[in-house]
Formats: C-alpha cells, structure tokens, sequence
C-alpha cells in the first residue's frame, strides 16, 4: 500500500454529533477531542509522518461566544493536560495560523508544546487554529513584501507559509459527509486526493483512517500531467 506520507483532516461533524443526541454541541466537541487523541497516537501505525488538523478556522469566531469561548476552553486544556503523552510517544507538535490572535493562556500551552517537542522525530502532529488558507497566503505575501522581494514565484509563497518545512499534504479526509474545502490548505492542497468519509468526526476511527489510506493509494495521482507506467 502506498502510504500517504502527509495526511490532513477536517474534522467535521461534532456538532451535528451533539444535536441529535440532544446535547449541547460543545459535548460534540469534547467527542472529537477523544477521537483525534486516538488518531493522532495511532496514525504512525499506518506509516503517516504528518498529520494536520483543522481545529479552529479564522471563520469559527462567528459561532455564539458560548462555543467559541468553550472550544478555546477546551483546546487550551487540552493542550497542557496532553504534552506529556505527546511527548513520551515521540511527537513533534506544530500550529498553523494566526495563533497571536487567540487568547493568551490558549497561546502560551501551545507554544510550551511546540517548544517542549520540536525535537522530536516521530509524527509531527500540526493542529491549525484561527487558521484560514486564504490568510495563510496573504500572510505569506506580507512576509515577502517585508523582505524587498521585487517580484514573486511559487517557490517563494511556498517556502514563507507557516511551516514551510512540512510537505504537502498527499490526503486530505474531510468526515460528515460534506463536499467542500472550507479554505483549508488551499496552497498546500492543490494536489490532494481528497476522501469523504459520512460518519462525523466524534465516530471516526482509526480503521476509517485506515480505509482513506487504503483508498488513497488506490488513487493515480497525476499532477497535472499524464499516469506513468
Ligand atoms: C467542526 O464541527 C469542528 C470544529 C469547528 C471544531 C473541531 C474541534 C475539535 C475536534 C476538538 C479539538 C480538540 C483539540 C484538543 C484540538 P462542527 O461543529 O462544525 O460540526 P457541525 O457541522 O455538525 O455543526
């Protein structure tokens, strides 16, 4: 099987996971949180090396302050009570986005998770928060501007993204059934296969990551040009 090497989620569906259950949608939220523990401590299993998921987007805020303030709540939490497993298991965590943005105590576990792991060599686990694709390439053009550059190509917009060190993702699986690609990764994305899996993201598990992968190598990916062989 064809490994994808790099493998991003979005991971939808955790409210409608709440709501027809009669719960509050942040009860959803806390589900996807116990899904995506498992995912991301099973992923190397399968041979992944990156995985990167979109947890907050730069359109998120407009949700009731209720969810918003919840989520942060509970990603900050998160972020503390979970270093030291991410750490024992050898993982490298990144973010993406504007992480200045986000409430202080939200950024400060963050950046003590970045800091604490970045040398380590296992799955580099990147989690996008207040992220959006279309403020990632415009955040990239200032970058460049601010250096002088007269004029600009691919390479420079790739090379000055938020972690311009990760490869691109091969997979991009979205859950929930839903056919869109809600300004994720849009430069990184240009050439994922993408797989929608129906179940939302609180019932995903690790044999539906199995199952993309298994789909995903199924793929012939082209680039733009024509299949070898
Ligand atoms: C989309 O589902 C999901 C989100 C906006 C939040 C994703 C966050 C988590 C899975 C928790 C992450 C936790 C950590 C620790 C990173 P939705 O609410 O838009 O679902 P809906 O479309 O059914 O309303």
């Amino acid at each position: 099987m064809t490994v994808p090497a790099h493998v991003a989620i979005i991971m939808d569906g955790n409210g409608r996971w709440a709501e027809e259950r009669g719960l509050p949608r942040l009860v959803g939220h806390r589900e996807g949180y116990r899904t995506l523990r498992q995912i991301i401590l099973s992923a190397d299993k399968l041979g992944i090396g990156y995985l990167t998921v979109y947890a907050f987007s730069a359109e998120n805020w407009r949700r009731p302050k209720e969810e918003v303030d919840g989520l942060m709540q509970l990603i900050a939490q998160a972020a503390i009570d979970e270093l030291r497993v991410m750490h024992q298991n050898n993982i490298r965590i990144r973010t993406a986005g504007r992480i200045h943005e986000v409430p202080e105590s939200l950024r400060e576990a963050l950046e003590r998770g970045v800091e604490t792991t970045k040398n380590n060599s296992g799955i580099t686990f990147t989690l996008c928060i207040n992220y959006g694709g279309r403020a990632e390439i415009v955040d990239a053009v200032n970058l460049l501007i601010a250096k002088g550059s007269p004029s600009i190509r691919e390479e420079d917009i790739s090379s000055n993204l938020y972690n311009p060190d990760i490869p691109e993702p091969d997979l991009l699986i979205r859950t929930a059934g839903e056919m869109r690609w809600s300004n994720f990764l849009l430069w990184q994305g240009a050439y994922s296969e993408l797989v929608v899996v129906q179940k939302p993201w609180p019932e995903f598990t690790f044999e539906d990551l199995r199952e993309a992968c298994e789909e995903y190598s199924k793929r012939t990916r082209k680039f733009g040009g024509l299949a070898e062989g």
